[in-house]
């Protein structure tokens, strides 16, 4: 590892780590080479998971033997009673140390850029058009909460304890930036972590905790557990051993994990259902480029992914706006092992039946403009579908799908537009494109999302410019957000009440 400063005077400046330059025939023979290599038969299987000593129970994946519950919760107290020892210990370096330790894992996930690609094309499909923003994020969020660790204790200091034990669940679907961020936030925080990834990436979240164990956090502060669904998971979750829980998921996890934890703080940042609006002033080409890039970027399993293009008045009637949005997203190359050219790769799992649903059927008033395809025999490669029509109020109207389905509503104005983009119980993402300034600050005013983006897509918030978290049923008890300021101060208790921003 290089050598990182201790002084936390000389630490390096925060700054975005740059994405992978594809237009560099040298960038372009790595990832493919990388992406080869994932594709391989067996690759997959051969890389190591978490050694026994480092898991409650055996992980729920294909290479695993099947675990003994019984042993599991006796390995599983000890797990979480050396956890809080070493917390003490971590918490009381001074936080430069913390730091630099962060900083260091944070040059060794740059440079295990290719492999994490490579894992994640393997574990979940994700093409690298959208795994490789994914580790530049996830160095991001390394670097950038080691800064705010030196700021908490300058300025906090003695008014805050962190947490011992902060359990991180991570979504399947980044498995690269999300568990590195909860991660390293808990970590710089002082606290100790227990990662427990979801079950179809258990190799990403082993790179990522391999990176942190090189770069200095001690194994017994950062441990990888990977319980199988059902009692090994629900117990981790309720151990009084556990202060926190740093939960990603969707709102029904949310609410089975506060029900498992009464009075017990579960920080979450749940389900979406995210409209972008398009003006008759806004630029339709990027428009159209950005509703493609936030709905069918990985197949739409993104919570802040696009599922509604709500098109005001003269942008839905044009034929030819439609025409191009449709020929845009059917060139989006979708393919399964994804090789450099694709731009879609498989849903992560087969289509839950609410998907499913979204993918063949209409609802009354719905017409396909672009029917989705099913490309497979396995049912997890589909192309991507527009469907124009969408009705004020109806199932697509308010429930998240999480896959490669975009729904069109027509609006009068901007006000009948924020009107359906705020129809929902959800208000996590939220996109403008429009070029009238009276327009962005009527929506800005008006938008309910905790992620107001404009003429821009609606995903992949940059850390520390566009701190990432929802409000109304997209958010419980989260209070700070990912990648803001004040997010590591959730990773405690206080002796005062911090002031008021
Ligand atoms: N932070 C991701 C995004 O902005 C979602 O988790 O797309």
């Amino acid at each position: 590892a290089p050598a990182v400063p201790v002084d936390p005077a000389s630490l390096p400046p925060f700054a975005s780590e740059p994405d992978t330059n594809p237009a560099l025939p040298a960038n372009q023979e790595w990832a493919r080479a990388a992406l080869a290599q994932s594709a391989e038969p067996g690759w997959l299987d051969a890389l190591p998971v978490p050694p026994p000593g480092d898991r409650a129970s055996p992980p729920g994946d294909r290479a695993s033997p099947p675990g003994d519950r019984a042993q599991s919760r006796s390995s599983l107290d000890r797990t979480v009673a050396t956890a809080r020892a070493a917390a003490a210990q971590w918490a009381a370096r001074p936080a430069a140390e913390r730091a630099a330790i962060l900083y260091r894992a944070a040059d060794l996930l740059s440079r295990r850029r290719g492999h994490l690609i490579a894992v994640a094309a393997a574990e979940a499909g994700k093409s690298i058009a959208e795994s490789d923003p994914e580790v530049s994020e996830a160095v991001d969020f390394a670097r950038y909460y080691a800064h705010r660790a030196l700021e908490l204790e300058r300025v906090r200091g003695a008014d805050f304890t962190p947490d011992r034990l902060i359990v991180v669940t991570p979504p399947w679907n980044f498995p690269i930036a999300i568990p590195t961020g909860g991660t390293v936030a808990a970590l710089a925080a002082g606290a100790a972590v227990i990662l427990k990834p979801a079950g179809p990436v258990p190799r990403c979240a082993q790179v990522i905790l391999e990176a942190l164990w090189e770069a200095g956090v001690p194994r017994a502060v950062c441990v990888g557990v990977y319980p199988d669904e059902g009692p090994a998971g629900e117990q981790l979750l309720r151990h009084p051993g556990v202060d926190r829980v740093l939960l990603t998921g969707a709102s029904e996890t949310a609410a089975l994990f506060a029900a498992w934890r009464p009075g017990r703080p579960v920080n979450a940042e749940t389900s979406g259902k995210n409209a972008l609006i398009v003006t008759p002033s806004a630029d339709r080409d990027l428009a159209i480029a950005d509703l493609v890039h936030s709905a069918f970027g990985h197949a739409g399993q993104k919570c802040s992914a696009a599922s509604l293009g709500i098109l005001v008045g003269s942008v839905h009637d044009s034929a030819r706006f439609r025409r191009q949005l449709v020929d845009a997203a059917s060139s989006l190359v979708v393919d399964w092992p994804v090789d450099a050219a694709a731009a879609v790769g498989p849903l992560t799992e087969e289509p839950t039946d609410k998907l499913f649903r979204a993918l063949t059927t209409l609802e009354p008033g719905e017409r396909w403009l672009l029917r989705p395809q099913r490309l497979d025999d396995t049912g997890r490669l589909w192309s991507p579908g527009i469907k124009d029509g969408v009705a004020p109020g109806s199932l697509f109207h308010r429930t998240e799908v999480f896959g490669p389905v975009l729904g069109l509503m027509r609006a009068h104005d901007l006000d009948e537009a924020l009107a359906l983009q705020n129809g929902t119980d959800f208000g996590l993402t939220a996109g403008l494109h429009s070029r009238d300034l009276r327009e962005v600050r009527t929506w800005l005013d008006g938008a309910q999302a905790g992620n107001l983006y404009v003429n821009r897509g609606i995903t992949g918030a940059i850390v520390g410019r566009q701190p990432f978290g929802g409000w109304k049923g997209s958010s419980a008890g989260l209070g700070s957000k990912a990648g803001g300021p004040n997010y590591l101060m959730l990773m405690g208790t206080w002796s005062d009440a911090p002031a008021a921003a």
